[in-house]
């Protein structure tokens, strides 16, 4: 799931990951996670940030391989805010091949907007918009009751700086993921449930034996926030996989957070020959 900041990705992609009940694995959140848990990794990456550029690839990768390993998925997952630049489009190919690079667009005038009137809650992630999607209680969370803040990367400096890196350097991944045919546009104007709607046709096209899936009512999941995983019990006892228990969502949250995405493949970067199907 590829756009500019504040097009709304992790408001469609937690969308979508519930209703088809696939991992959604935000590098934004991801990042976030590291910087709130004071990590030396997160401390490094807040300075990037801070300032609107991309974190350097290392650190970004080595963390969102990190959450990979930590869980689990058997069915695939979602990218949110990743690939960003053409290094990291090629480091990933050496993992899998993506299925569908879904793109949102949005007018750029708008973008700034949305960034700087988001909440997003402390606890579970899910957000909010002052204006487009508010809380039913000012500040507070209408599903953990968590507080809601104001990101520090969500002034308007720094937004349109954002816009500016976007420009440069994530551009040319959406073009290149446009020419071999890989890419699909979707407006990102509208209601969230519009913009829910034209993803789902997009989705549908592609694969139309999800049309049921896509079409029908929204699956109800119990919210998870990540959490490690349990040691692993006896084969005999192997449990089906759970997915999709993300963090409560619906309307804007983040359903994982960067939650638990590792395949059953081994590491997911820098192993070339580990491709494997993803498909949600
Ligand atoms: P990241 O968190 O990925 O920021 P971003 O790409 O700028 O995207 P946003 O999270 O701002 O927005 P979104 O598109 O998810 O929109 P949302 O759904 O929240 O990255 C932050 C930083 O981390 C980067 O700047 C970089 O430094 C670093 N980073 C991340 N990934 C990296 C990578 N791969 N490599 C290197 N560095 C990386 O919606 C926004 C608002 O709009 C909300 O308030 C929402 O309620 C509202 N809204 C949504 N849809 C609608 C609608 N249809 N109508 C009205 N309002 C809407």
């Amino acid at each position: 799931m590829l756009g500019p900041p504040s097009a709304g990705k992790g408001t469609q992609a937690s969308l979508l990951s519930q209703r088809f009940d696939i991992l959604h694995l935000a590098t934004g959140d991801i990042l976030r996670e590291a910087v709130a848990a004071g990590s030396s990794l997160g401390k490094k990456a807040k300075k990037f940030m801070d300032t609107g550029a991309l974190v350097p690839d290392a650190i970004v990768i080595g963390l969102l391989e990190g959450k990979m390993k930590s869980t689990q998925s058997q069915t695939g997952f979602i990218l949110d805010g990743f690939p960003r630049n053409v290094d990291q489009a090629k480091q990933l190919e050496e993992f899998t091949d993506l299925d569908l690079v879904l793109c949102i667009e949005v007018d750029p005038n708008r973008l700034v907007e949305r960034a700087t009137g988001r909440r997003s809650c402390k606890n579970c992630g899910a957000i909010y918009h002052v204006r487009y999607n508010p809380p039913k209680q000012l500040g507070i969370c209408d599903k953990c009751g968590g507080p809601l803040f104001l990101r520090d990367d969500d002034n308007e400096e720094i937004v349109r700086k954002r816009l500016r890196t976007y420009e440069d350097q994530t551009k040319p991944v959406i073009q290149y993921y446009e020419s071999i045919g890989k890419l699909k546009y979707v407006e990102g104007e509208g209601s969230i449930e519009d913009v829910q709607k034209k993803l789902l046709d997009a989705i549908v096209e592609q694969w139309p034996q999800l049309k049921d899936a896509a079409y029908g009512p929204m699956p109800v999941k119990k919210p998870v926030v990540s959490t490690p995983p349990k040691p692993s019990p006896q084969p005999s006892q192997q449990p089906r996989p759970q997915h999709g228990q993300g963090a409560p969502h619906g309307g804007g949250g983040r359903s994982h957070r960067g939650g638990r995405g590792r395949g059953r493949r081994g590491r997911y970067f820098g192993k070339p020959g580990s491709k494997g199907p993803n498909k949600p």
